[in-house]
């Protein structure tokens, strides 16, 4: 094999490894967003996380609960031991029973799961007329178009169509499946004041709480980046070295 073939397949090996720059749209027509964790090397955006969480929990936490989620995994989106003890301080969750065999509520621990709106999927119900809010933790992975499903939702509320009737409670929605939502719009311009100054606006909540929930859903994702990418290099110098073995190998040999 010539050098230059031998170069040519090293790339070819390469780009295939990469994973192509497909379009990630959300199947149902919205349009994909530039997001900091896309890509080979893409990580997640610390400001965008904490602006995220903010609106979870001043706006999604009152229906959506988070099960798989600790007050102490807050730690991953840069806040200090002492912030996250004072966060999971503003819950009360139950625990017990204690001496006298009763069930007591104490203020939450950051080892405490993120504490859920609802005690059970009926209550849930109940609340909502009858329509479920699902658990939010895997959201982003279980949803074809991940992040940009999510920002489609947030942002894909409209008058439905003339020929459409609606029942009381449902919204048409151009990222849901079959368009009718039963979740009125939960965010609207200027309803969470950032503390880092960022300007609230609906465009800006819908990439944060994506962002937000798509670390929920693949908190290790950046880890795994890194593991890939140590492995690749890896492999580029591994056959370079396999290549002057074999030319050291077949020398004499013409
Ligand atoms: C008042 C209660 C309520 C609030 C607040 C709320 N939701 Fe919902 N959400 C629901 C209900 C109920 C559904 C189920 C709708 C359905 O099945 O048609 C839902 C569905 C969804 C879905 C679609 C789920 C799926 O199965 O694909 C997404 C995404 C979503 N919510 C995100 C959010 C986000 C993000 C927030 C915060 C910004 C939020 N919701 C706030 C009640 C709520």
């Amino acid at each position: 094999m010539s050098i230059r073939k031998f170069a040519f397949s090293l790339f070819a090996l390469t780009a295939l490894a990469l994973p192509a720059h497909a379009k990630e749209g959300g199947g149902h027509g919205e349009a994909a967003q530039h997001w900091s964790f896309k890509g080979m090397t893409g990580t997640y955006d610390r400001a965008a996380l904490q602006r995220g969480f903010e609106v979870y929990r001043q706006v999604c936490a009152s229906c959506h609960s988070l099960n798989l989620l600790s007050y102490r995994n807050l730690a991953d989106l840069g806040y200090s031991e002492d912030q996250i003890k004072a966060i999971a301080s503003e819950y009360a969750v139950m625990d017990g029973p204690n001496d006298e065999g009763e069930m007591f509520e104490r203020p939450a621990r950051p080892s405490d799961r993120f504490k859920a709106p609802f005690a059970n999927k009926k209550a849930a119900m109940y609340a909502n007329n009858g329509a479920y809010p699902p658990d939010m933790s895997l959201l982003a992975k279980a949803r074809h178009g991940g992040a940009d499903y999510i920002y489609g939702i947030m942002t894909g509320y409209a008058d439905a169509p003339e020929n459409m009737t609606l029942m009381q409670g449902q919204y048409w929605n151009a990222a849901m499946h079959g368009n009718i939502i039963a979740m009125s719009p939960p965010l609207s311009d200027g309803m969470v004041s950032y503390e880092d100054g960022t300007e609230g606006t609906l465009h800006q909540y819908a990439m944060d709480i994506a962002t937000f929930l798509t670390w929920a859903a693949e908190p290790h994702m950046e880890a795994r980046k890194r593991t890939g990418l140590k492995a690749l290099i890896f492999l580029l110098v591994f056959s370079f070295i396999m290549y002057g073995v074999k030319k050291r190998v077949w020398q004499d040999a013409h």
